[in-house]
C-alpha cells in the first residue's frame, strides 16, 4: 500500500486532499501532511510534520528524514502582491522541496507527483480568456504580461520528473468553493459575511460586483471534488504526464446563484438591481473600476479564431457596483459585525480577515470564464458537483467555523 505526502496540508485545497486520504487508511496507511502550522487533529493514518518550504533544502531534508511516499500532492502556496514575486517564491518552494527529497533519497521512491495550479494558467487574472479554456491552449507568451508562477512550477516539475524518473500530473481548479480553518482567502466566507451584515442592517442582498458579469458564466471548483480528482489522477494511467482542468462540470452564472444565496439568508434580491448608469459602469464613490492587462489573453488567439480587430480584444476590467474593500471599512458595517459576533459567538476578526479584494475580483470581471472538462472526461473522470450545492455546503460548514450564524 502506498504512502502519500501532501504539502499545503492546512490550505483550502490541501486540507481536503488530506481528509480524502485520511478516510481511506486501507489504501493510504501513511499520509504525511506537511505545512508550517497545524490547525486540526487527524485520523491515525495521517501524520502532521512541520515544514517551511521557504527554508534551505538541506534544512528541509533534516525535517523530512523519515518522510517518503510513492505519491506526492503539492498544494502549498504563498500569495504575493506582485506576480513576479509569486513566480520566484512559489517556484522556489517547489524546487527546494524536490531538492530536499532528492537529498533524503525519497525522490527515488516517487511514482507520481500531482501539482495543484489553477485558472491563472489561462491568464484569467489578465483579462478575457479564450473560451472555452482547454488544456491544449498554448501558454501566454506576450512579453507585456508579468510572469506566471504556474508556468515556472510546471517547468520545474516536468524537468525533475524526467531527471528523477517519476510521473507527473497537474490540476487547474478555478474559483474554489471550500472551507479551511482560519483561512479567509475563500469566496464563500466573504459572501457569507456580506450577507450576514446585510441581514443585520435590514438591507436586501444587492449584487456588489460587475452588472455585466452577473449574467455571464463562471466555472467553480468544489475543494472536495478537487481532492477526489487528485486521488483519481494518482492511479489513472491516462492521467500520467498530463495537466487537467478540474471544475465542477455544471454550467453556472450568478444570475442563478445570487438569488439562492439571498434566500439561504432569508433575504431578497431587489426586482431592479441595475440602472442605466450601473450598466454603463458609472458607479460613483462606492464603486470600483480596475483595469486589467492592456492586452487580454483572448488576443493571443485572435488570429486563428478570426477575431483580429474585434472588440473582444479590448482591455478587460474589474468593476464593482460596491467596492467591498471600502464597504468592509464602513463604520455601520463594523458596528453591525461586532454586534452579530458578540450575539452569535462568531469570530470577531472575520470581517477584517475576509479577503474583500479577492471577492471584488471574483464578482467583478467583465468576461465569461468557461473551463472545459472534456479532456478529463475522455480519460475516464466522471466526477461532478452542482455549484449551488457546493456553495450551500460551504456556507453550512462556515457555521461550524464560527464565520456565519446558524441558519434557521
Ligand atoms: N483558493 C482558490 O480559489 C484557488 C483557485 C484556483 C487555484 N488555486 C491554486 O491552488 C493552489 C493552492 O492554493 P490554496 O488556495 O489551497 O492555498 P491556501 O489555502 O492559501 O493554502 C496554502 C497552503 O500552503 C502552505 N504554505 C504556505 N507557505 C508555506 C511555507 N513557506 N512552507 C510550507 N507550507 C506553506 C500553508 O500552510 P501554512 O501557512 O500552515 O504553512 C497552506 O497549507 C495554489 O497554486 C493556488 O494558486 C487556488
Amino acid at each position: 500500500m502506498p504512502n502519500a505526502i501532501v504539502t499545503g496540508a492546512t490550505g483550502i485545497l490541501g486540507r481536503e486532499i488530506v481528509s480524502e486520504l485520511g478516510k481511506d487508511p486501507k489504501t493510504w496507511p501513511n499520509v504525511y501532511a506537511l505545512s508550517r502550522s497545524k490547525k486540526e487533529d487527524y485520523p491515525f493514518n495521517v501524520k502532521h510534520t512541520h515544514l517551511d518550504l521557504q527554508g534551505d533544502p538541506k534544512q528541509m531534508a533534516k525535517e523530512l528524514e523519515h518522510v517518503d511516499a510513492e505519491y506526492v500532492f503539492f498544494t502549498a502556496y504563498l500569495a504575493q502582491d506582485d506576480e513576479d514575486d509569486a513566480t520566484k517564491v512559489n517556484g522556489d518552494m517547489l524546487q527546494n522541496f524536490i531538492t530536499a527529497l532528492k537529498l533524503t533519497g525519497a525522490a527515488k521512491k516517487i511514482k507520481r507527483f500531482i501539482l495543484t495550479t489553477g485558472g491563472k494558467q489561462y491568464g484569467v487574472h489578465f483579462g478575457r480568456p479564450k473560451n472555452p479554456m482547454h488544456e491544449s491552449d498554448h501558454w501566454l507568451t506576450n512579453p507585456s504580461y508579468p510572469s506566471n508562477f504556474y508556468y515556472r512550477q510546471q517547468e520545474i516539475l516536468k524537468k525533475e520528473a524526467e531527471e528523477v524518473g517519476f510521473e507527473w500530473a497537474v490540476t487547474y481548479p478555478n474559483d474554489v468553493i471550500g472551507v479551511a480553518k482560519g483561512n479567509f482567502m475563500n469566496l464563500v466566507s466573504a459572501i457569507g459575511i456580506y450577507a450576514t451584515v446585510c441581514k443585520e442592517l435590514n438591507q436586501p442582498l444587492i449584487w456588489p460586483g460587475s452588472p455585466h458579469f452577473y449574467t455571464m458564466f463562471d466555472s467553480f471548483t468544489d475543494s472536495t471534488l478537487h481532492a477526489q480528482f487528485n486521488t483519481w489522477a494518482a492511479f489513472e494511467p491516462k492521467a500520467a504526464n498530463n495537466a487537467f482542468n478540474v471544475v465542477n462540470g455544471d454550467i453556472e452564472s450568478w444570475q442563478n446563484l445570487w438569488p439562492k444565496v439571498a434566500a439561504k439568508f432569508g433575504l431578497n434580491v431587489p426586482d431592479k438591481m441595475f440602472n442605466d448608469k450601473d450598466l454603463a459602469n458609472e458607479f460613483g464613490d462606492d464603486g470600483l473600476i480596475m483595469p486589467l492587462q492592456e492586452i487580454p489573453p483572448i488576443s493571443e488567439f485572435a488570429k486563428e479564431a478570426g477575431l483580429v480587430g474585434s472588440p473582444v480584444n479590448r482591455q478587460s476590467y474589474v468593476h464593482g457596483k460596491l467596492d467591498l474593500s471600502k464597504w468592509a471599512q464602513r463604520n455601520e458595517v463594523k458596528v453591525a459585525w461586532k454586534k452579530i459576533a458578540e450575539r452569535e459567538g462568531l469570530d470577531r476578526e472575520a470581517l477584517e480577515h475576509a479577503t474583500w479584494g479577492f471577492l471584488n475580483f471574483v464578482l467583478g470581471r467583465d468576461f465569461d470564464l468557461v473551463i472545459s472538462m472534456s479532456k478529463a472526461r475522455k480519460a475516464g473522470w466522471t466526477g461532478y458537483r452542482d455549484s449551488w450545492e457546493s456553495i450551500e455546503g460551504a456556507l453550512e460548514r462556515l457555521v461550524g467555523e464560527k464565520v456565519v450564524p446558524a441558519f434557521k
